[in-house]
């Protein structure tokens, strides 16, 4: 690892299986950041558990997520990826950094207020305190750059005001992290509701990592286009939607312009063009579903892989919680 390299802290939930959006949106940034930064990432299990999770799914999810992102190319030779619940310091930090954040910060999240609209029935109070979790991971790691997306930008910014805090207190203790909102973010849409983003809750509209070819070609046959007369393939994201969103993944996948796509279509209708994007999305998606299988199949050398993530993670949060303790005075042991 190249000392004066900046550091990059970003976490995932085991939530679910990796779609098209996250791969695009997220997981490929992820990928390339490695070659600039040292990069840790992490699959947040206890944040997943402030909604009610069932326990052998959330092992199971947490398991092939893990899986899935070694295969989209997170290098665990160049970056560190583990899972939150091995490292001990993440729920030892978020205790001492809950009594340096303020009741009235954490009402104004625009998250808590989402979630707990969305499951009234359990208003837990780690969904209140989500942020604090999350800052500590980042802290733990004195990450200078977070990349998130734009819903995540205000918990960044309550990490910074809880660092602040913090090191007004004690001293220099914490680098203040910034959020890195990627340049080439690729924001994808439903495939069948082209003015929502691409996610698990709109299963038509939505291509997983792991989806079958054939699979894969059904939903994008499927897609929404247009009813304009024109029918061809050209970029109008107000008036043609559905042909946008195409044109978008296209674009992404292939990284090819829209003016190239535009004339790569010529005289085409829309039904040459799903399908070729269909196609696209098959050959970017086999070699990384193929490896997560392969990964899938020997889990003596995954577990083997995450032991040794949870080894050199903790190495580092060792090291800031230790400090932290000292800081707040609690008795070294
Ligand atoms: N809250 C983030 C999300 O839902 C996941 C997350 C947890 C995270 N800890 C993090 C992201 C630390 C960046 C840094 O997407």
């Amino acid at each position: 690892m190249e000392e004066n390299r900046k550091r990059i802290f970003s976490g995932i939930q085991p939530s679910g299986k990796i779609h098209l959006g996250n791969y695009l949106g997220a997981v490929r940034n992820w990928v390339q950041l490695q070659d600039e930064y040292d990069c840790i990432y992490c699959v947040v299990d206890e944040h997943a558990i402030t909604v009610r999770q069932d326990p052998a799914e959330l092992r199971r999810k947490t398991l092939e997520l893990f899986a899935q992102l070694l295969a989209c190319g997170v290098d665990p030779e160049r970056s560190t990826l583990f899972v939150q619940s091995h490292v001990t310091q993440h729920a030892e930090i978020a205790w001492v950094l809950n009594c340096f954040t303020m009741f009235g910060e954490l009402s104004r999240m625009t998250q808590f207020k989402d979630k707990s609209a969305k499951h009234a029935d359990n208003v837990n109070a780690g969904l209140f305190t989500y942020p604090v979790l999350m800052a500590g991971d980042i802290l733990l790691y004195q990450a200078d750059l977070v990349p998130v997306g734009e819903d995540q930008k205000q918990h960044v910014e309550i990490c910074r005001d809880i660092a602040t805090r913090f090191n007004y207190n004690y001293g220099d203790v914490f680098t203040l992290p910034d959020a890195y909102i990627p340049k080439v973010g690729a924001r994808v849409m439903s495939l069948n509701q082209p003015d929502s983003k691409m996610s698990k809750s709109i299963p038509e509209g939505c291509v997983y990592l792991m989806d079958k070819p054939d699979e894969i070609m059904r939903k994008f046959k499927r897609a929404i286009t247009d009813s304009d007369t024109e029918r061809c393939v050209r970029y109008d994201r107000a008036n043609k939607p559905g042909v946008a969103t195409l044109i978008d993944i296209y674009a992404a996948v292939t990284g090819k312009s829209y003016e190239a796509i535009e004339a790569e279509f010529e005289g085409k209708g829309y039904g040459a063009f799903k399908p070729a994007v269909g196609e696209a999305v098959v050959e970017l998606f086999r070699p990384i579903r193929e490896r997560t299988e392969e990964l899938l199949a020997d889990k003596a050398q995954l577990q083997q892989l995450y032991r040794a993530g949870a080894e050199k993670a903790s190495a580092i949060a060792g090291r800031t919680l230790r400090k932290v303790y000292k800081k707040v005075g609690f008795l070294e042991r």
